[in-house]
């Protein structure tokens, strides 16, 4: 516990626990708990005024609603508004009704026990709005069944019927509730809504006949005149106008702007339907609503007798028509009375003033109870026939307070009940608090407050009460007024009231009428008026004993569940928006209560909870009880507060519950609970996400692992399918090799393609380039004959190539070659050398042959010229001349001589040596005067030199090639011999034998 790093965690909780009290509290406090100055009611009405000017009409006080009427719509009621407060946390959001209805029904479904949620205020205040936004809530965010939206839709539609029936504008409220309310809403085990109940308390009929200036009479007649369809008016006899009707138009109001009744009808005829009332039942049902305003138009006139007399039957016929009575017993029952004397019945005629009092007895009657019907009605609508258990949240929308001047006997009545719940609230709340603290053990010193159960004694106690009296003198023998009652007051109570509470309390219809009723062919009002009720002799209960009964019952009701409470306010008296009447408000604060409440809350604990439940929700502030705490609750809560901080004076323990004094202490750690919560969630996410992610790769993975095993034992099969055939193919090569030398068979048949076409196909590569190259690739033994053809096709095709590609020149040159080879060829060494050698055209260019020569051999073309040494034939000196061969002589040149001319004609032969010399001798006829002799020449160019010569001379077997020596004539019949021979070095001279020796070297080949 004592570690640095929990330190810092723990101060960083009670800095965010500060930081978020501060923003809370920024348009006033949203909870009366939290002011300073909390008994100051100045202080309370500024927190309630600062927050009413910035549109906050909602204020706790603990878990009470305090709700100022804005009087505008403030866009706080919508749908994701709705959805904002489901499921949260009361304190964890601004306070509103939703929060209320919501926090409600949580607790319903979670402790399955029923609750009540009561709403009071004066009229105007906005209690029916709160309820209704109240059931809106349930509609729209409870759980809900495609076959239970019948239900739901009763539940919400039942609502503009009952107001059209119950509610009147009146000075304080265009939409005044003129009847209590109570309202049961039906929740299944699932907390769906299924079914309904409701209870109406007292309706204020006196309004039926007669409406204060400004006032009007119940919506639905406006309604039914406005917007009712022209037949349906005719059917009931009625004109448009609302002012041609004595008892709508007395308030001078007929016509309201604020109300739109011809949009009501369609709402209200739109409910009707849905709430299952036929088209039977509506007509009977609107047939009463036009008998009430054609009785109000029913005038009495004084006959000479003093009695009353219709003087006009028109509206008696049509309320005797829609009623289902007979014209003239009604006629005679609003101007007669029946008196009973012992066994006959008398009849006497009623003076104008009864007749007229009969006439709107009648009318309330009438109206008061077809509510009453209309109410069961409904009810039967909502009823749930499932009789599985179910849980109810009952909705209390009682009239409010109203303080006029001159206040009636419902004035009174709705007072009364007011009281008789403040005193509901004052037990449940101040005194029931104070009780657990008892119960718990807390030390306590109790609160003093105005306990509002002395007044209700004085209305309602046995014998001694207001209402007791007033009953007493209602059937006190003897002349009974209102003035008498007062006495009977000021005597027992010694307080002050008015006139009319006998009548009103009596409310007596005379037997005559209910006669008539009884009778009447009008459904609705033969289940309204019993026959049995006129057998009944028993005096019925006044109204006062009824309505007190009525509320001991609902108080019962109440008891029995658990509270909730809204406290409307009305902010000013004009209806007007954004108006803070300071001292009117004062007022409803002092009369509600909610000081007192207020101070009880404070000096009190504002909140306790179950140890377990507190322990469960914060656990997670502190390491020792996070995750589970295994010891006591109780200890756990102790150990949790010690570590988050609280001071003593914040808390007491008591035996089952802590209870928490101040609530910001409260708002401080569902803050902090707020901010571990992120932490966690951000763990959890985190821890989620990384789960999530894991389980999204394992499953990748798994798909990679499959796909991966798929895809091998394609890729394997594909390969073994692969393999397959090529041992087929190896099988068949084989096969086809081991058969290769059979003629053509299936067995060999692919084998010998295959190897053809691969020889073939190789054979490609490897063609001889050239007519010199000789290589061939050697070809498979079956391909023998077809590779000689081939290899022949392809010499001949690379010679006739060769021999294509070889130019005029170069022909000749090869002629030429091929006449060396056929004279040197195996005879003398130095030809295989030779041979690639190529010959030149001449060895001695033009230029280098005197100019004079050339003139003398300008008639002839020179062939071929070539320098060579001449041996002297006698003594084999050395001379240099150019050997030149015409087209008709070859010619020996010594500069610009011609030497010697040797025409072809008279050329006898040439003589060269076997050994590799440039040796020659040109052989002329001995007998050639012309001549000289032979002529020895030594020529580098030898084999060039003798072909060209003997090319140009054109004999036969003209070139000898000489073994050993040779002879020539040194002149005519005189010879002379070179001898040749072989040495280590070339020589060539003049032996003693006076022969020219050449000795030449052995060549290696
Ligand atoms: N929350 C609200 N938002 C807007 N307008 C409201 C709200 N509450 C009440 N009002 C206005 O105030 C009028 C009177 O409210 P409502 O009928 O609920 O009063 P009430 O307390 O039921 O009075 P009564 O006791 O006369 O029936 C409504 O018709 C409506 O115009
Ligand atoms: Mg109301």
């Amino acid at each position: 516990m004592g570690s640095k790093k929990e330190e810092v965690r723990r101060k960083h909780i009670r800095l965010h626990m500060e930081g978020a009290l501060t923003a809370r509290d920024k348009v006033g406090v949203q909870d009366f708990v939290l002011l300073d100055a909390y008994t100051s009611e100045s202080a309370f009405l500024d927190n309630l005024r600062k927050r009413f000017s910035e549109n906050l009409i909602y204020t706790y006080i603990g878990s009470l609603l305090v709700s100022v009427n804005p009087y505008q719509e403030l866009g706080i009621y919508t749908l994701s508004q709705m959805e904002l407060y489901q499921g949260v946390n009361f304190f964890e959001l601004p306070p509103h009704v939703y929060a209320i209805a919501d926090n409600a029904y949580r607790m319903m479904c979670s402790e399955l026990n029923n609750h009540f949620i009561l709403i009071s205020g004066e009229s105007g205040a906005g209690k029916t709005e709160a309820s209704k936004k109240i059931l809106q809530y349930f509609a729209v965010t409870c759980p809900m069944t495609e076959s239970l939206q019948v239900a739901r839709d009763r539940l919400l539609f039942s609502n503009p019927v009952l107001e059209a029936f119950g509610n009147a504008k009146t000075l304080r409220n265009d939409n005044s509730s003129r009847f209590g309310k109570y309202m049961d809403i039906q929740f299944d085990f699932k907390g769906i809504p299924v079914g309904g109940h409701i209870i109406s308390y007292l309706i204020e009929k006196s309004r039926v006949v007669y409406q204060n200036q400004g006032e009007r009479n119940f919506h639905i007649f406006y309604q039914l005149l406005e917007g009712g369809e022209e037949e349906l008016l005719a059917y009931l006899g009625l004109e448009r106008d609302p002012q041609l009707y004595k008892y709508l138009s007395q308030g001078r109001c007929a016509k309201e702007s604020s109300v739109n009744d011809k949009n009501d009808w369609k709402t209200v005829s739109n409910a009707f339907s849905v709430i299952d009332f036929t088209k039977d039942d509506l007509e009977n049902l609107f047939g009463i609503v036009a008998s009430v305003l054609h009785l109000g138009n029913i005038c009495f006139e004084e006959n000479q007798q003093g009695c009353a007399s219709v003087p006009d039957t028109h509206e008696i016929k049509w309320i005797a028509k829609l009623l289902g009575v007979h014209p003239w017993v009604l006629l005679e029952a609003l101007t007669h009375r029946k008196i009973e004397a012992k066994t006959e019945e008398v009849i006497c005629p009623l003076t104008l003033e009864l007749s007229a009092y009969a006439r709107d007895a009648m009318a309330k009657a009438v109206y008061g109870r077809t509510f009453t019907w209309l109410v069961n009605k409904i009810n039967s609508s909502l009823v749930n026939k499932d009789f599985t258990g179910k849980t109810v949240i009952g909705l209390l929308d009682i009239y409010g307070f109203e303080v006029f001047d001159k206040n009636g006997f419902e004035q009174f009545c709705i007072n009364y009940c007011n009281e008789k719940l403040q005193q509901l609230l004052i037990e449940r709340t101040l005194k029931a608090e104070q009780a657990e603290y008892e119960m718990e053990g807390i030390e306590w010193e109790p609160i003093q407050y105005f306990n509002n159960k002395i007044i209700c004694d004085l209305v309602e106690e046995r014998h001694k009460g207001i209402i007791s009296i007033l009953d007493e003198e209602c059937i006190r023998p003897g002349p009974a007024t209102d003035l008498s009652f007062l006495e009977r007051l000021e005597e027992r109570v010694g307080k002050h009231a008015h006139f009319e509470f006998l009548e009103k309390n009596n409310d007596l219809l005379y037997r005559h009428l209910k006669e008539v009723l009884c009778r009447s062919k009008n459904r609705i009002l033969k289940e309204c008026f019993l026959v049995a009720e006129l057998e009944n002799r028993r005096r019925a209960p006044t109204v006062g004993t009824q309505f007190k009964n009525s509320l001991s019952s609902l108080l019962e009701i109440l008891i029995s569940k658990e509270p909730s409470y809204i406290r409307c306010i009305k902010p000013n008296e004009r209806k007007e928006p954004s108006k803070f009447d300071d001292f009117l408000i004062r007022h409803q604060v002092k009369y509600l209560g909610l000081m007192e409440h207020l101070r009880v809350r404070r000096a009190g604990f504002a909140y306790r909870r179950k140890y377990e439940h507190f322990l469960q929700r914060y656990k997670s502030l502190c390491p020792d009880t996070w995750p589970h705490w295994h010891g006591p609750p109780e200890e756990g809560v102790e150990r949790l507060i010690k570590y988050i901080g609280y001071k003593p004076e914040e808390y007491k323990l008591g035996r089952t519950k802590i209870f928490i004094r101040f609530p910001r202490t409260l708002f401080a750690t569902e803050d902090a609970f707020e901010f571990s919560k992120h932490q966690l969630v951000a763990r959890i996410q985190a821890t989620y996400k990384g789960c999530l992610e894991r389980r999204v790769y394992v499953r990748k993975r798994q798909a990679a692992i499959t796909l991966e095993a798929h895809w091998r034992g394609a890729l394997a099969r594909k390969e073994a399918k692969r393999r397959k055939w090529a041992v087929q193919i190896v099988r068949k090569f084989i096969k086809g090799f081991i058969n290769r030398n059979k003629p053509l068979c299936p067995d060999n048949e692919e084998f010998i393609v295959f190897v053809r076409k691969n020889y073939i196909l190789n054979l490609r590569y490897h063609v001889p380039k050239s007519v010199l190259d000789k290589s061939w690739l050697r070809p498979p033994g079956i391909l023998e004959t077809a590779s000689d053809l081939l290899r022949k096709m392809c010499t001949r095709n690379l010679v006739r190539k060769y021999c294509r590609g070889i130019t005029a020149e170069r022909r000749t040159l090869m002629q030429e070659k091929v006449v060396t080879s056929e004279i040197f060829r195996g005879k003398k060494e130095g030809y295989a050398e030779s041979l690639n050698q190529p010959f030149a055209n001449s060895r001695i260019d033009e230029g280098d042959i005197n100019p004079k020569v050339l003139q003398l051999l300008s008639s002839e073309k020179i062939q071929y010229g070539v320098p060579v040494i001449k041996y002297d034939r006698k003594g084999f000196k050395t001379r240099q001349r150019q050997l030149i061969l015409t087209q008709k002589a070859a010619y020996v040149v010594e500069l610009a001589k011609i030497k010697q001319k040797i025409e072809y004609p008279a050329l006898k032969g040439v003589s060269t040596s076997s050994l590799s010399n440039g040796i020659l001798v040109i052989h002329v006829s001995p007998a050639d005067i012309k001549q000289k002799g032979d002529v020895i020449l030594q020529c580098e160019h030898i084999f060039e030199a003798v072909t060209k010569l003997a090319m140009l001379v054109k004999k036969e077997n003209l070139i000898n090639v000489a073994q050993g020596s040779l002879q020539f004539y040194i002149s005519p019949g005189k010879e002379g011999t070179i001898v040749f021979d072989t040495g280590p070095e070339e020589q060539i001279y003049k032996d003693k034998n006076g022969q020219l020796t050449v000795v030449s070297i052995r060549m290696k080949s």
